[in-house]
């Protein structure tokens, strides 16, 4: 890698003069400025459009974009968009969605749909003061803010409380205004940031005029206005239940009674074990993220929103609960999540557009019930393999092609290599290995084998 200077400006070049930058840091500058520019969109409008999503931008990053067909949902069948780079995660949702497909499929309800917001600041003055004259400044907040809050209210969404908390045990003067929000279809970071940027000039402007107040309780510090990305009152349910006989056989001759058991200690154990748990819920967020991605949210938001909720006791847990109550086999994921199926990138972005209309123009509370669904499929089909045959033999299948593709292998070569490791376990040296025979034999022979 070749070291870099300091380079002022940069986001105000051109696009062709910030690849020329980046490309002198590379010893093949031009083939560099040729690839970079071989992933660029052939409708310029529509790369205009991509490079305008971010900034410094030079090319585009492609994901795989696919489906999970068969995905039944609260009884109905549905075509799930996810985009994702780690290779089996498509494969383990599809094969959860039809194994689940006989079985009544998936199952989901949205238990609340409260977003969070915070103004903190430091107020030093007589708390009693502060909490007897808050409904006052309260009605401020809400009637103030009705410019930004009216179309909201129009969609059934709004200010829906408006909270002072006492955080002066953590440090002197600290309070801080939680809010509630309800966004509706949208997702609502501007329409939450907007209110309380807004809260934030009403209550300094409360303390610096009000007449309950003299001297230096006229003064306030905001420290910041900012939502919160935890949302525990955002939350969906989804599960997977059925008759433990109904399971089915696995491998090996296990029964469903064998299968059922062991599951249920791989949930035990995701419980107890954080670093288990850790994996566990990752492999949740495998499902959740590829369909936030797909769908245009943000998974940032997403994933912190859960590992937090996932610690809400005071020590990291797993998001799953499993009940084998009266022989039914109950496998249940309770996940919060922020979405929105408006504003944001969902009408830009074009893969996003159709990725919601696949599914049926979904509100955010459907999306929610599909995102989290998704999350359990995924994590009942790494349960599945981990308690039955282990993930490696169908992982490395799915890795299979990317090691092909590691050494140049030709059409020919990977359709014999697909023949060849049905039986055989894939590594990386078992397939350099493979490939180094036949690239040794003669083609007769290649073709033979
Ligand atoms: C791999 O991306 C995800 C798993 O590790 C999840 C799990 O262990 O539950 C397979």
């Amino acid at each position: 890698m070749n070291s870099t200077s300091i380079i002022r400006g940069f986001s105000k070049l051109t696009k062709e003069q910030k690849l020329d930058v980046v490309a002198s840091h590379f010893a093949d500058a031009e083939a560099v400025k040729k690839e970079f520019r071989s992933y660029w969109h052939s409708d310029a409008e529509l790369q205009k459009k991509f490079d305008e999503f971010s900034e410094n931008t030079l090319t585009n990053f492609y994901f795989p974009f696919g489906v999970i067909p068969n995905f039944l949902l609260n009884d109905q069948l549905l075509m799930v968009p996810m985009a994702i780079e780690e290779s089996s995660v498509v494969a383990a949702a599809a094969k959860s969605a039809k194994f689940w497909l006989d079985r009544g499929g998936f199952h989901a309800e949205v238990v609340s749909t409260k977003k969070v917001g915070q103004v903190h600041f430091i107020w030093n003055g007589d708390k009693e003061k502060l909490k007897k004259y808050f409904p006052e400044l309260k009605e401020l907040l809400h009637l103030n803010t009705y410019h930004i809050t009216c179309n909201m209210q129009k969609r059934g969404g709004g200010v829906t409380g408006i909270e002072l908390v006492d955080m002066t045990m953590h440090d002197e003067g600290y309070y801080k205004l939680k809010g509630s929000f309800e966004t509706c279809d949208s997702m609502g970071a501007n329409f939450i940031n907007s209110c309380l940027e807004e809260f934030a000039i009403i209550l300094k402007d409360w303390f610096a005029t009000s007449e309950h107040f003299a001297g230096d309780e006229k003064k306030t510090h905001i420290i910041m206005s900012i939502l919160s990305n935890y949302t525990p009152e955002c939350l969906v349910k989804c599960w997977v239940e059925c008759p433990i006989e109904e399971l089915g056989t696995f491998e090996d001759g296990m029964t469903a009674q064998e299968f059922a058991w062991k599951f249920s200690k791989a949930v035990m154990v995701a419980a107890v074990d954080k670093y288990r748990a850790t994996t566990h819920n990752k492999g949740i967020y495998n499902g959740i993220d590829a369909v936030v991605l797909a769908t245009g949210n943000d998974f940032r938001a997403v994933e912190a929103c859960g590992h937090t909720y996932a610690s809400r006791d005071g020590s990291y847990t797993s998001l799953t609960e499993l009940s084998l109550d009266n022989d039914i086999f109950r496998y249940t994921l309770t996940v919060p999540m922020a979405l929105g199926v408006v504003g944001g990138l969902t009408s830009l972005h074009p893969l996003v557009r159709r990725g919601l209309e696949l599914l049926g123009n979904p509100s955010a509370e459907q999306l929610m019930m599909i995102t989290a669904a998704a999350g359990l499929a995924n994590n009942f089909g790494a349960l599945k393999s981990l308690t039955t045959t282990g993930i490696q033999k169908g992982h490395m299948k799915m890795h299979l092609q990317n090691i092909l593709n590691h050494f140049s292998a030709t059409e020919e070569e990977k359709h014999l290599a697909i023949l060849h490791f049905e039986k055989e376990k894939v590594s990386f040296s078992t397939v350099r290995e493979f490939i180094n025979d036949l690239r040794e034999q003669p083609s007769a022979e290649v073709v033979k084998k």
